[in-house]
């Protein structure tokens, strides 16, 4: 009687600590070494095509290996193998698995489970849960003592492209656009890159996300919509020290991991404040050549802009807009490829970017030598940016600015800008580009993402305006 009323609990016991240890689809459970189910193996859901992730939040070494199954029949998958159990492949603390399941499955973990070791799993039938995104965040600009960043972008806007006899453009805004309803749960970190610490973490969000000592100080988040690409998160960073690398991630829905990416803080005597937030060229997000702004966040903002330069600009928008559409726009066409709204958009974006110079400055150095022998020495090449030096003498380039009462460098528009610009509208408008082979480097920075030659494109050297290691080569809007 003992005896049976033993078994029975026993294979209660059995029963429960299989039913308690569920994977339920598009859900995450999170554990440590504490609360793991004895033994430990997790039921999977039914799915056609489940994909089951795996992500380290500690940085405990381990050992621990992550088998599946998809088979009825074995209830604990493992090394020894057998039909249909695969391992989950590993790196850097992110493990990812899709097959068909469609009668569920089992996970089991296999090996040493250390102390302290945290992590979770997820299991989805829409993709993986935890991932690390193939888009870096986005450097805006830096001072030195101040970078404005952006997330990677969601929810692109749709242009509806006018239509004949209605062809009506859309005059520049004049405030922006409200965002949308719902958006992705955006967390920010930054570490001085010196100290090497997140990168050599398990490249996951929840341990990227755990590590709460991030440098400089949130002053502005809000959503911006910056160009055609989407939606970002735009942070403005107080607090940093002058002329440091700085390593920032990104967090998406505490699941997803965009980064590393580096920035540079300019040095201490770069005064150059940032330009942000002005709906009608929603693309300059820099330093300008202005002098330093009363505001509360020390920048230029639609509320302070000098009005001399916006009224200008806003002229140059209408009387432009005007003149393309004395071409019966929609019903002639110049180009099987281009509308007047392309001309009008690559238009503004170049207006943009030559009417708000940009201030840069010199990247540091970052040239290394390899001494391993004390014999060999190699240098990474390194590309000059776009620079121009501006004396307390020179003119502005836009003379809607104020003379500066000190020296700076102008970081030149890229050629790009010019040329997208002159490739989308029709001739009759006059507009062109400066040839390279002439003096078109004195006012754009050429050969930086296309070559030097009209015909090259995508051949540049570095092949884009900026990295996501900190170098910024020319003015991309
Ligand atoms: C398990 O997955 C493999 C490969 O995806 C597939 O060939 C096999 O039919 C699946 N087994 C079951 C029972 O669905
Ligand atoms: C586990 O964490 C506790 C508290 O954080 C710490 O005191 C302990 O040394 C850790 N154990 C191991 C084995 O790392
Ligand atoms: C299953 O989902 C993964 C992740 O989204 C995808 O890479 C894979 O191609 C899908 N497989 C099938 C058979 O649809
Ligand atoms: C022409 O189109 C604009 C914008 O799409 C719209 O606001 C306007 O009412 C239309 N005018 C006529 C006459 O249809
Ligand atoms: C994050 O969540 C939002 C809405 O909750 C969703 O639209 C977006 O696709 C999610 N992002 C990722 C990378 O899963
Ligand atoms: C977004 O994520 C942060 C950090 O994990 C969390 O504190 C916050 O509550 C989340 N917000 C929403 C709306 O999910
Ligand atoms: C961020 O700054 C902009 C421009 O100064 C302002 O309009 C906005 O309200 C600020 N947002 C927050 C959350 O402080
Ligand atoms: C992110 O994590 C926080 C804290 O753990 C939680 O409050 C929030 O709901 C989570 N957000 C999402 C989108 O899962
Ligand atoms: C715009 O057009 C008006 C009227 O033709 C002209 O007076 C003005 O100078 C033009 N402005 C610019 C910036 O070209
Ligand atoms: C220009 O700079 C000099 C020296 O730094 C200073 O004395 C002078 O007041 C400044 N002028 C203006 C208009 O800011
Ligand atoms: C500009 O281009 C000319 C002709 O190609 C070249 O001689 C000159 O060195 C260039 N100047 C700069 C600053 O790169
Ligand atoms: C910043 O640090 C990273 C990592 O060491 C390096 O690859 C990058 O070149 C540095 N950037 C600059 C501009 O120094």
């Amino acid at each position: 009687m003992l005896a049976e009323t033993l078994l029975c609990l026993l294979n209660a016991g059995i029963i429960q600590a299989a039913a308690t240890a569920q994977l339920s689809l598009n859900n995450i459970l999170s554990l440590d070494s504490q609360n793991l189910p004895s033994p430990p193996t997790f039921s999977l859901p039914a799915a056609q095509n489940l994909t089951i992730t795996v992500a380290y939040c500690s940085s405990e070494t381990t050992s621990t290996r992550f088998f599946v199954t998809n088979s009825t029949s074995v209830d604990d998958p493992g090394p020894g193998g057998g039909t249909d159990v695969y391992e989950i492949p590993v790196d850097r603390g992110l493990g990812a698995f899709s097959g068909i399941f469609p009668n569920g499955g089992v996970l089991a973990l296999d090996g040493d489970i250390p102390d302290n070791f945290s992590f979770e799993i997820g299991a989805s039938d829409d993709g993986p849960i935890h991932q690390v995104l193939a888009t870096f965040p986005l450097l805006g600009d830096t001072t030195s003592n101040q970078a404005l960043l952006f997330s990677p972008p969601f929810d692109p806007p749709s242009f509806s492209e006018p239509s004949y006899p209605n062809y009506t453009l859309p005059s520049p805004l004049l405030s922006p656009p409200s965002p949308p309803n719902s958006s992705p749960n955006f967390t920010l970190v930054i570490t001085p890159t010196s100290s090497q610490v997140l990168t050599s973490l398990p490249q996951t969000a929840c341990m990227i996300s755990s590590q709460s000592s991030s440098s400089g100080n949130i002053a502005n988040e809000s959503l911006w919509l910056r160009d055609e690409q989407g939606w970002r998160m735009q942070w403005l960073i107080e607090g940093l020290s002058p002329q440091t690398n700085y390593t920032a991630y990104v967090v998406e829905n505490n699941t997803t991991l965009s980064g590393p990416m580096y920035f540079v803080t300019k040095s201490a005597i770069f005064a150059c404040p940032i330009a942000a937030f002005l709906p009608y060229c929603p693309g300059v997000t820099y330093a300008v050549p202005l002098p330093a702004s009363g505001s509360a966040l020390s920048i230029y903002d639609n509320t302070n802009i000098p009005s001399a330069i916006s009224d200008t600009l806003l002229t140059y928008f209408s009387n432009f807009t005007i003149a393309l559409t004395t071409q019966a726009c929609g019903r002639d066409y110049y180009s099987p490829l281009q509308t007047c709204a392309d001309c009008q958009r690559a238009y503004f974006r170049w207006l943009c970017s030559v009417s708000f110079p940009r201030c840069g400055e010199e990247s540091p150095t970052t040239t290394t030598t390899s001494s391993s022998s004390g014999e060999t020495s190699v240098d990474i090449p390194t590309f000059t940016s776009a620079l121009q030096a501006q004396t307390t003498s020179s003119s502005p380039r836009n003379p809607t600015f104020p003379s500066m009462n000190m020296s700076y460098s102008v970081l030149l528009p890229c050629i790009e800008t010019c040329q997208a610009t002159d490739r989308a509208c029709p001739n009759f408008l006059g507009f062109a580009c400066p040839l390279a082979r002439f003096n078109a480097n004195s006012s754009y920075g050429v050969g930086y993402i296309d070559g030097a030659d009209p015909d090259q494109q995508g051949l540049g050297v570095p092949g884009s305006a900026q990295d996501q290691w900190g170098n910024v080569w020319c003015n991309l809007v």
